[in-house]
C-alpha cells in the first residue's frame, strides 16, 4: 500500500521569478515498514497553480514520485476547512450583538491598520467577516473579504447584512483569486492571526498581492509569533524554531481551537456546545519565522517594510496554555513570568516603482 504519511518542504533559497528550490520528503508506508524517500525539484506558482519540476533522488523502491499540484495543497485544507467551518459556525452566537457591544480586534493592532472611513480593504482569508464587520462597525471603512470557505463566507454575508454594512465577501481560493483577471485596487490588504500558515508560497503571495494595491497602498499582517510554539505547558523549549520554512502534512485536520471558552473568547457563543470534534481531513500547514515574511515580502522588490511589532498578547486564541485571559479578549502572560512575543505584526508599502502607471 502507498500513501503519503507526510511531506516537508524546505526552501533553500529565497525564490526569485516564483520559483521555490525545494526537498520534499516523504514517507513509504508499507506493511509495518516505513521509509523514507527524497525528491528534490523546483515549485513554483504560475498560471493558477503550482508546476513542479522534480527528480528524484536516492529513492530504495520508489514507484510513484510524488508531484506537488494546486489541488494538493490546497484542495485538502479546503476541505478541511469546509468540515471545520461547518462546525465552528454551530456554536456561534449573536455576533452582531457583540459587535454592537464593541467587540473587535484590540487597540494595538487597529493602532498600525489605522481603517479610515474613506478606505478599501481587501481581507484575505476573512473567515466568518466578524473582523472584517467589527472593524467596518467601529471606523467606517469598507471591507472586502475572500475565503474558499462557503460556510464561512455565508456566515460572514449574513453577519454583515444584519449590521447594515456594505462589506462584500467571496468565495474563492486565495492564489486563483490574486491570479484572477483584472485586479480591483486597494488602499489595503489585511491578513489577520492564524493566516499565514495557509500560504505555502509566500514569495507567489506577496507578487500577486502588489497587483491589487493602489499607489499608496500597503500590506498588513498580523499573526501568531512562532517563538512561543517552541515552548510546553513548563515553557520548556522542545520544538525547534522555524529557522527553514517547513510546509508539512499533518494527518489531524483544522482543529477545533474555539470549542473549549476558557481556551478561545468567541465573540458569542450559542449556550449549548457540541462535543469536540475530531477533524478527520488532513491538512497542508507552513511555519515561518518572522524573517521569512519579511524576506519574501521585499524580495519580490514591490514591497518596503515600513513597521515590524511583536506584542505580548494574542487576541481570541489562548495560544499557549500558561496564558491568562484580560477583559479585551486578550490573552497575556500572568504577572510573574517573562514577557515573550505572542503575536506580530508587519507593515509594507507598495514601492513607488510598482505603482500603477510605473510599470516598464
Ligand atoms: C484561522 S482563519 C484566519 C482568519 C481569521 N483571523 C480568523 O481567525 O477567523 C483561516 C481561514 O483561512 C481560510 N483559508 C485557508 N487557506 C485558504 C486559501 N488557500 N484560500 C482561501 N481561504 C483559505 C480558511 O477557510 C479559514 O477561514
Amino acid at each position: 500500500m502507498w500513501f503519503n504519511s507526510w511531506i516537508q518542504i524546505h526552501q533553500e533559497f529565497p525564490s526569485t521569478d516564483e520559483v521555490l528550490s525545494a526537498d520534499c520528503r516523504t514517507r513509504r508506508v508499507q506493511g509495518d515498514a516505513d521509509c523514507d524517500i527524497l525528491i528534490t525539484g523546483l515549485i513554483h506558482y504560475s498560471g493558477g497553480g503550482w508546476r513542479s519540476s522534480i527528480a528524484s533522488r536516492g529513492l530504495t523502491g520508489a514507484r510513484k514520485p510524488f508531484m506537488f499540484t494546486q489541488q494538493d495543497v490546497l484542495e485538502l485544507n479546503r476541505t478541511s476547512w469546509t468540515y471545520a467551518n461547518r462546525r465552528f459556525n454551530e456554536r456561534k452566537g449573536d455576533f452582531a450583538q457583540a459587535i454592537q457591544n464593541g467587540h473587535g480586534p484590540p487597540e494595538p493592532f487597529l493602532d498600525i491598520l489605522t481603517p479610515r472611513p474613506t478606505d478599501n480593504i481587501l481581507q484575505l482569508l476573512c473567515n466568518d467577516g466578524r473582523e472584517a464587520a467589527a472593524i467596518s462597525h467601529q471606523t467606517g471603512a469598507y471591507i472586502h473579504g475572500v475565503d474558499f470557505s462557503d460556510d464561512a463566507i455565508s456566515f460572514a454575508t449574513r453577519l454583515n447584512q444584519h449590521l447594515s454594512l456594505t462589506n462584500k465577501f467571496t468565495v474563492s481560493e486565495v492564489y486563483s483569486y490574486l491570479s484572477s483577471g483584472t485586479p480591483e485596487k486597494y488602499d489595503k490588504i489585511l491578513l489577520t492571526l492564524g493566516s499565514l500558515r495557509w500560504l505555502p508560497d509566500l514569495p507567489a503571495f506577496f507578487n500577486l498581492c502588489s497587483r491589487w494595491l493602489l499607489a499608496s497602498g500597503i500590506i498588513t499582517v498580523w499573526d501568531f509569533h512562532p517563538l512561543p510554539q517552541c515552548l510546553d505547558e513548563d515553557r520548556r523549549l522542545i520544538n525547534n524554531y522555524p529557522l527553514s520554512p517547513t510546509s508539512y502534512k499533518r494527518g489531524e485536520g483544522v482543529r477545533d481551537y474555539v470549542g473549549e471558552q476558557f481556551d478561545f473568547h468567541m465573540f458569542s457563543r450559542r449556550p449549548k456546545q457540541s462535543n469536540v470534534f475530531h477533524n478527520p481531513h488532513p491538512v497542508y500547514i507552513s511555519e515561518y519565522s518572522c524573517a521569512h515574511v519579511v524576506t519574501a515580502a521585499i524580495a519580490t522588490r514591490c514591497f518596503a517594510l515600513t513597521s515590524y511589532i511583536e506584542y505580548p498578547f494574542s487576541w481570541e486564541e489562548k495560544c499557549c496554555s500558561w496564558l491568562v485571559a484580560t477583559p479585551n479578549g486578550c490573552y497575556r502572560a500572568p504577572p510573574d513570568v517573562p514577557v515573550l512575543p505572542l503575536t506580530f505584526a508587519l507593515q509594507f508599502s507598495l514601492l513607488e516603482s510598482q505603482r500603477p502607471g510605473n510599470h516598464v
